[in-house]
């Protein structure tokens, strides 16, 4: 009851705030301008680029209608920054404001408006495509099948059976993104979400020793959270979002991406609550690839054996909506003496083709 009314509070508190600044709004805009050209100013030097990043790291409370309240309950919510809220959905952010959806879909435009979203013209694009990192997998073919390795600002989908390599390639991954890129690295830190207990520090001493690293160092460079039930692995994204903006984490790993969901998700009813969480928790994931310009990988079990609740073996657990979400999709499979043969299903600009390399104790190598 008490809660209740706070809560009725604080909407009301909202509308007030709402309506005095719709009425001031001249005076606003002309605090805002004198803003602009301040930080305008600070940053002479630093390319437009740059300046429209900053755009969406201003307070929450810089938005018209959120108060403290408010504001604390989207940071709370994992949307710490303007830009955060930009990219979310009407319905996350009135889940996590306890806000209307009219008034959540408000403060969603003026985000965009706050990070000029919209339209952006081809060769800015390309701009920032080129700031787009390559990291090596360890093995040289399967870097020339991704034309130079995982490419960060997407998310690379490894799916296959069990044992065919997915966790040899994520815990690869966490290694080689430590390596100097004229190495093939990034020069960065690894966060790893471990939904099935397979992370083994000893198995990344191998590999860090493989790649000439010091071992020791290895491993405290990968930042390892364990998962138990998929909101866990959900609101372990949101935290990493946080983490990976203020700190030189270059990979994000989730490992698997689709076992928990396929564990608690079970029959044909609870199919599309499904896929509308995993989709969300996918657009979590790119959100994060795309603004801090790092790669996200994430594993998918397919089944050896005809699933009653999953249809065709053959395609991956998740489906059709992963099918669409992932950027690059890599079918892995097991071949003869510790080899592998890794395919590459699907991308917007790649030919899809096939490498083997092999697992070894050293890792991937060709
Ligand atoms: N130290 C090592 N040296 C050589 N090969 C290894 C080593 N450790 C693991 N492997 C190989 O990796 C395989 C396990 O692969 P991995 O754990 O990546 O499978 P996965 O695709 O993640 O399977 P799952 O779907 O069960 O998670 C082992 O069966 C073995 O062939
Ligand atoms: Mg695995």
């Amino acid at each position: 009851m008490a809660e209740e009314k706070i809560e009725e509070t604080e909407e009301e508190a909202l509308d007030e705030k709402e309506e005095s600044s719709a009425e001031e709004a001249p005076v606003e805009e002309a605090e805002e301008s004198e803003e602009a050209t301040e930080e305008d100013s600070d940053e002479d030097d630093e390319i437009d680029n740059d300046a429209e990043e900053d755009a969406g790291e201003g307070s929450l409370e810089d938005l018209e209608g959120i108060g403290p309240a408010t504001a604390k309950k989207l940071m709370d919510g994992g949307y710490s920054t303007i830009k955060s809220v930009a990219t979310a959905a009407i319905g996350d952010i009135t889940e996590a404001a306890e806000i209307s959806e009219a008034k959540a879909k408000k403060v969603i435009t003026l985000a965009k408006e706050k990070c000029n979203m919209g339209f952006e013209s081809a060769d800015r694009l390309l701009i920032k495509r080129q700031d787009i990192g390559k990291l090596t997998t360890g093995s040289e073919t399967f870097d020339t099948l991704l034309a130079g390795g995982m490419e960060t600002q997407a998310i690379t989908e490894c799916y296959g059976e069990w044992g065919s390599g997915k966790s040899q390639v994520a815990m690869q991954l966490a290694v080689t993104v430590q390596l100097p890129v004229d190495k093939g690295g990034l020069d960065g830190e690894a966060l790893f979400i471990d939904t099935e207990n397979t992370f083994r520090p000893e198995r990344v001493v191998q590999m860090a020793k493989g790649m000439g690293l010091d071992p020791d160092e290895a491993l405290k460079k990968i930042h390892v959270a364990r998962a138990y039930t998929s909101d866990d692995q959900m609101l372990m994204t949101e935290k990493a979002a946080e983490m990976v903006r203020d700190s030189n984490v270059r990979i994000v790993i989730v490992d698997s991406l689709t076992s928990l969901f396929r564990s608690e998700y079970v029959g044909r009813g609870t199919l599309a609550a499904r896929q509308q969480k995993l989709n969300r928790h996918l657009s979590t994931l790119h959100k994060l690839a795309d603004l801090n310009n790092c790669v996200v990988y994430v594993t998918n079990q397919v089944m050896s054996k005809p699933d009653m609740f999953f249809g065709d073996p053959t395609k991956p657990i998740g489906g059709h909506i992963l099918g669409h979400s992932a950027t690059f999709r890599i079918y892995l499979r097991k071949s003869k003496a510790g080899k592998r043969i890794a395919r590459l299903v699907d991308s917007p600009n790649l030919p899809d083709g096939e490498a083997v390399f092999k697992v070894t104790e050293n890792g991937l190598e060709d």
